[in-house]
């Protein structure tokens, strides 16, 4: 992320696109190189559902069109999908209207960090032969359960691929990081991948049953897609108005981890995820403590 901004954006003048709510390191990567941000949210109501190409969460493909023809000064567009912390993946079709639009003359990133919690024919990357504007990022710390070797891939067009390659640091990858790496992605090793995805997936349907139950304490419907490997769910007022609690929200958040060695990620400041917990999906053992934890407090607060 960084590396493409250093390599795409001029500091002091350009800009990059982001769609709130986002994964936060765009914006941090931007600063960080003296870039602009330009935010456009993705669509926040809930009427139409979660995702598909109008849904809640789902990309506003005219407004972020009207934003870089106003701002010429944009050369990258950041779109998370599946979305963290949506889990909503966004449509081929939207990104491909962003990849065609003649205005926009600077590239777009498809960060996949989750894809692999995805249908098969979700990703980017069947649409890397057909644009030299597009980006797509996945990482090995996600899916495959590597976040510690700190290995990410990026396919573009080779152009990019070189310039990229020019101006990373030389070499950034370490030997065993490597072996590691490839060994990650032997086919053997992609089929021991696939299948413990399919037991999270099996578990992330136990974490969202025993979430309805706990409806009756104060917790809302789970909102955003199911396209990752956590879901996200906003605690309402206790006194049963309905109406999502940002204070009770990160009572629990921080009593989870701070007394009960629970950790979950407090998203309620994120437009569109007001009183929001997000949960990782864990272990069948993990799901049972976060469920029963998050019960206890939600009864107490
Ligand atoms: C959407 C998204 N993109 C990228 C990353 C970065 O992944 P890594 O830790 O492998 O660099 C994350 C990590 O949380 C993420 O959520």
């Amino acid at each position: 992320i960084d590396l493409l901004i250093r390599v795409c954006v001029a500091p002091g003048t350009e800009k990059i696109l982001v769609t709130p709510p986002t994964y936060g390191m765009y914006s941090v990567c931007a600063q960080v190189n003296d870039v602009g941000v330009v935010k456009v949210p993705l669509e926040l109501s809930g009427d139409a559902g979660e995702g598909g190409e109008k849904g809640r969460f789902s990309l506003k493909v005219d407004e972020v069109k009207k934003a870089i023809s106003a701002d010429r000064s944009i050369k990258l567009v950041f779109l998370c999908s599946p979305g963290n912390p949506t889990g909503t993946l966004i449509s081929l079709s939207s990104i491909r209207e962003i990849l065609d639009y003649e205005d926009f003359k600077g590239v777009v990133i498809v960060d996949e960090a989750y894809i692999d919690f995805a249908d098969d024919k979700a990703s980017a990357v069947s649409l890397i032969q057909e644009y030299s504007n597009l980006c797509v990022t996945q990482t090995l710390s996600k899916g495959f359960g590597l976040a510690a070797i700190r290995v990410g891939i990026a396919f573009a067009h080779p152009a990019l691929v070189q310039i990229l390659m020019n101006t990373k640091a030389p070499y950034n990858i370490s030997t065993p990081t490597a072996a590691l790496a490839l060994s990650a992605l032997s086919p053997s090793a992609i089929d021991l991948m696939r299948q413990k995805i399919a037991t999270l997936v099996k578990g992330r349907g136990q974490l969202l049953e025993g979430l309805q139950e706990l409806r009756a304490l104060g917790l809302g419907a789970p909102i955003g897609g199911n396209d990752a490997n956590f879901v996200l769910v906003p605690v309402l007022e206790k006194s049963g108005s309905g109406k999502p609690d940002n204070t009770r929200a990160q009572r629990i958040y921080k009593t989870l981890a701070e007394q009960e060695g629970v950790v979950v990620r407090y998203r309620g400041g994120e437009p569109g995820c007001a009183g929001c917990l997000r949960i990782t999906v864990g272990s069948e053992d993990e799901i049972k403590v976060v469920l029963k934890k998050l019960g206890e407090l939600l009864e107490s607060m």
